[in-house]
């Protein structure tokens, strides 16, 4: 059968040959990046994945080539052959990797044509994420799109490699499956063969992993996909992919210490970024107390002060009302930012409403006096313990929350972020892992009314606590631990429960009654009978260390096809009704509520 690239095969890609290989005659295959008509000599920039090649079609060589190439327009799909030669004096693009070279053609196939693409196939382009999500086959043909899903493929490649090197086997897990407890709804789908019920995909392998732990594997690894379906954001996706590990007979050290040199080994072998080892350590509490969140952005300072013990009687009712009902006064302090405008403080007070604080007091600190609208509620001992503790100076914006300590921590946690971007505090080309540990077991959910796993239900409490699960539940501890990177978490883990006796505890303490743990886990329950060793491990979160790794904004860059906002896909318009004969075979009927 007639093939269309007939006896032609490339010889080289776009971005390969040089002053070497002047002389030689090559093939290469891509597409038009630009076609220029320069007074009778055509000149193409062919590309492909790897770069840019200039090609000549000049009619003095090669008439009826030159001709054909008259028909060629931005991203037609070329086969050319010709001679590699030095480009004329002044000519030169040093900027380019085969800059000092040009192809003279002496031989052209149009492999394909192509409609006027509905942006510009390069990186500068003023077009919204809708217009390129539509079109993601032609947005991905942009250089920095190519460059985000390579260095993809190469850190997954790399860990793959790390991973089996350190006797991981690489095991998959059913995505049909049960409910997996990991915090957010279940993405559902129905069963033909039994009607009315639902296979639930994974939101992660959790439960698998374990049972490939009970069964003897060692050590397991899976690149997997997880679904959530969550309110999503820039670094969420409904769909997305976790580094999954597990490991027997460790403990919280182990699994630490094997996740930290993945991150140093990947780093060096993906952006030759060495790393110092012995990543900073906080606990939970600490992370808490002195950046307002679990996930500490620490390429700055600026951080939270506790002034409670301060203010508890103050004339201020609004703080000291707040200490008396057992919450918490936090400041940060935003150094030499006292010429904040008031619709700049305005819009911190906005900011911080998000994160349900009800109010943003603040005082700007003047070589002799305080300027605030609270100022005068303060006695002079206060005053004094106030600048010793927050460090005023003249100069100073001081900024205040009062309320429970979880809203204050957020507020002022995401307040410290937003400051550290606007005031221009973080350093753009760090990278600062820090572990996070002791995270309490359980919390409180104030809209569900009931203890929730701070990480998933098969997390152990740390021993010394296991006393106090039925009757203290709050002040446990856990063996779990987060890795995050520039203030995001990266990954997440624990050292599990591999005692059913244990397990049953804590299913109680998260207020399940023992037939629910029966009917839902009883399968894991019987697991854990069976002489489950004790095991652990962590999940990364691929697509935000890749969106790390390439210093992008959004985890959507470094996924292929992601999904919008609204969890949709604007290429194949995914989500989309179904038709009748599929429900029926279903057996479902569909009445939208
Ligand atoms: P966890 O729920 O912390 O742990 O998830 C692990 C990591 O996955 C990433 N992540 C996400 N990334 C993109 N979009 C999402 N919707 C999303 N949700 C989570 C985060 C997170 O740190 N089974 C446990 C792991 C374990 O205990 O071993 C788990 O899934 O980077
Ligand atoms: P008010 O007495 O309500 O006028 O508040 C005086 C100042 O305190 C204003 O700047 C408010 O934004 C601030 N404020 C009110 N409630 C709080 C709170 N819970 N935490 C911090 N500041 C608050």
């Amino acid at each position: 059968m007639a093939d269309i690239l007939g006896e032609m095969r490339r010889t080289h890609s776009c971005c390969e040959l040089g002053k070497d290989d002047i002389g030689k005659e090559v093939v290469l295959m891509g597409w038009v990046q630009r076609r220029r008509d320069h007074g009778g000599v055509i000149f193409v920039d062919l590309r492909d994945r790897d770069g840019l090649t200039q090609v000549v079609f000049n009619p003095d060589v090669e008439k009826d080539v030159h001709a054909k190439a008259h028909a060629i327009r931005s991203e037609y799909v070329l086969a050319v052959r010709g001679k590699v030669e030095h480009r004329p004096e002044g000519m030169v693009n040093p900027k380019r990797f085969t800059g000092e070279i040009e192809i003279l053609v002496t031989e052209l196939k149009i492999l394909n044509f192509a409609n006027t693409p509905p942006f510009l196939i390069e990186d500068a382009i003023d077009v919204s994420e809708t217009i390129r999500l539509k079109y993601r086959h032609l947005d991905l043909r942009r250089p920095s799109q190519q460059k985000n899903i390579i260095l993809r493929h190469k850190a997954a490649a790399f860990i793959r490699e790390y991973l089996n090197e350190n006797r991981f086997l690489e095991i998959e897990t059913p995505v049909l499956t049960r409910s997996t407890p990991e915090g957010a709804r279940d993405y559902l789908v129905p069963s033909r063969v039994n009607p009315g019920q639902f296979y639930a995909l994974p939101q992660s392998p959790q439960i698998f992993k374990q049972l490939l732990m009970i069964s003897g594997f060692d050590r397991y690894y899976q690149i997997v996909r997880c679904f959530r379906d969550e309110d999503l954001r820039a670094d969420r996706q409904p769909e997305f992919t976790q580094i999954d590990m597990e490991m027997s007979f460790i403990g919280e050290e182990d699994v630490m210490r094997i996740a930290e040199k993945m991150m140093i080994n990947l780093f060096k072998e993906v952006l030759d970024i060495t790393l110092k080892p012995n990543f900073p350590r906080f606990s939970y509490d600490e992370a808490v107390g002195r950046y307002g969140l679990d996930k500490p952005d620490t390429r700055f300072d600026l951080e939270l002060k506790d002034i409670s013990d301060i203010v508890k009687d103050s004339d201020f009712k609004v703080f000291s009302n707040v200490v008396k009902k057992g919450g918490i006064v936090k400041v940060l302090n935003a150094k030499g930012c006292i010429d904040f405008s008031r619709k700049e403080i305005d819009d911190l007070a906005d900011f911080v409403t998000v994160y349900r604080a009800k109010g943003l007091a603040w005082i700007k600190v003047k070589p002799d006096e305080w300027q605030s609208p609270i100022t005068k509620f303060f006695s002079d001992k206060e005053k004094k313990a106030m600048v010793d503790r927050i460090g005023m100076e003249p100069g100073d914006l001081i900024l205040f929350v009062a309320d429970q300590p979880k809203v204050v921590n957020e507020a002022l946690g995401h307040l410290r972020n937003h400051l550290g971007k606007k005031l221009g505090l973080v350093d753009a080309n760090a990278f600062n892992f820090v572990w996070v540990t002791r995270f309490p077991l359980l919390e409180y959910d104030e809209n569900e009314k009931r203890y929730q796993a701070m990480h998933h239900p098969f997390t152990s409490p740390i021993e010394e606590d296991y006393g106090k699960l039925a009757d203290d539940p709050l002040t446990v501890k856990s063996r779990a631990y987060d890795l995050v990177l520039n203030g995001s978490e990266i990954g997440g883990g624990s050292i599990r429960i591999h005692q059913r006796d244990l397990q049953e505890k804590v299913f109680e303490a998260l207020g399940m009654e023992k037939e629910t743990y029966e009917e839902k886990f009883g399968f894991l329950l019987d697991a854990l009978d069976s002489g489950a060793p004790p095991h652990g491990g962590i999940a990364f979160g691929f697509d935000r260390l890749v969106m790390l790794l390439c210093e992008q904004q959004s985890i959507r860059d470094v996924i292929a096809f992601p999904k919008t906002q609204k969890a949709a896909c604007l290429l194949t318009q995914a989500p989309s009704e179904t038709s009748k004969k599929q429900l029926e075979e279903l057996s479902l009927k569909l009445r939208i509520l």
